[in-house]
């Protein structure tokens, strides 16, 4: 009987625009010091005109696929995680499906902000478990850039476009070993992007606001629960993790995670510095970069986590 959803290919994709701190400081009242002491990022890219949402997913896509050696078509559900689809629809997870000349199975997109990427294992791994799908292809792709409000120095900061992605299929080997994902809608004036074609309210422009100390706050202390909630699913100790793969959002949100399982930081996988927040792209970015660079091995136990806009948050324990 399958058991398990098996990782068997990761991708990922940064546009060749490279933002500095430098670079913001020119438009706005901030420094590269104030930027990289208060969040870790010194860098970010930035997604071309003639880029989007799809065709940055299909390039993450395309080097999962070559990595697991299977055929497009083999891939019979696709989940594309985003908050940024260049369309209202069709989806972000059709067009990438038409994009990798596949004609069969089913694609669609969630939208849970940053947390997009592991509420897209959950559900990959509940469709390989209950024998709904064989092989689940799970994409965060965003173009943070189009929605960021370049006078706002509160949030242009911190922000950057990019996609990750995740090929999992059905294995009687490990596997995800858990997923764990939550949300809760008080939050919404905390960090919010509109759409102003849809909202009932007048004169909305469509950019990201936050109250960035409020935000820290609960995603620290939310964190640090969803670690204690992983853990004791699984009946493992702090010490059974051998890569907390985060959530690229600010280093010290980072750094107080892996506090919380006393984990040293050559143990965790860093890439804001120059990504910075990739939103649902993040956590497959840092995934992928960490597996092609021979950091997370075969048989490595590997914690992925998330928080963003809902809020949302969540985790995903994975047998590498
Ligand atoms: N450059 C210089 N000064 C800045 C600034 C910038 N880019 N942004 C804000 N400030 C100022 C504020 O105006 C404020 O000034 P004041 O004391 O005169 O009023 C001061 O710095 C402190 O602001 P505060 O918002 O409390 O700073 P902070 O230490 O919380 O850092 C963030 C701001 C945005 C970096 C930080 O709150 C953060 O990263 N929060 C989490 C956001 C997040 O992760 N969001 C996505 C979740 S998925």
């Amino acid at each position: 009987m399958t058991a398990y959803a098996k990782v068997i290919g990761t991708g990922g994709y940064l546009p060749a625009e490279v933002k500095t701190n430098e670079h913001i400081s020119q438009t706005v009242d901030t420094s590269d010091s104030w930027i990289f002491e208060r969040t870790g990022i010194k860098s970010r890219r930035i997604a071309a005109q003639d880029e989007t949402t799809s065709s940055m997913a299909e390039i993450a896509a395309r080097q999962a696929i070559e990595m697991a050696d299977i055929a497009p078509n083999e891939i019979d559900l696709i989940i594309v995680a985003t908050g940024t689809p260049e369309n209202v629809y069709p989806g972000a997870g059709c067009m990438l499906q038409h994009r990798l000349g596949i004609k069969t199975g089913v694609a669609f997109d969630i939208q849970a902000a940053c947390s997009g990427s592991i509420f897209g294992l959950d559900m990959a791994n509940q469709y390989i478990k209950s024998g709904a799908a064989k092989t689940v292809l799970v994409v965060g792709s965003e173009i943070n850039s189009r929605i960021t409000d370049w006078t706002d120095r509160g949030t242009c900061i911190l922000f950057g476009d990019g996609a990750g992605a995740v090929l999992l299929q059905a294995s009687d080997e490990p596997g995800v070993l858990s997923t764990h994902i939550h949300s809760d809608g008080r939050f919404e004036d905390l960090l919010k992007c509109p759409n102003p074609q849809a909202s009932a309210e007048e004169n909305l422009t469509g950019y990201i606001s936050m109250k960035g100390n409020e935000v820290f706050k609960v995603a620290v202390n939310t964190l640090g629960r969803i670690v204690d909630e992983t853990l004791a699913a699984n009946d493992m100790q702090k010490t059974d993790i051998d890569w907390l793969v985060p959530h690229q959002a600010n280093i010290r949100i980072i750094t107080a995670t892996a506090k919380k399982l006393k984990m040293s930081m050559d143990h965790v996988v860093v890439t804001l510095e120059d990504q910075g927040n990739t939103s649902s792209a993040s956590v497959l970015l840092a995934f992928n970069q960490a597996v092609r660079d021979g950091r997370i091995q075969r048989g490595h136990v590997v914690l992925l986590e998330a928080f963003g806009a809902g809020f949302t948050w969540g985790s995903a324990l994975i047998k590498y």
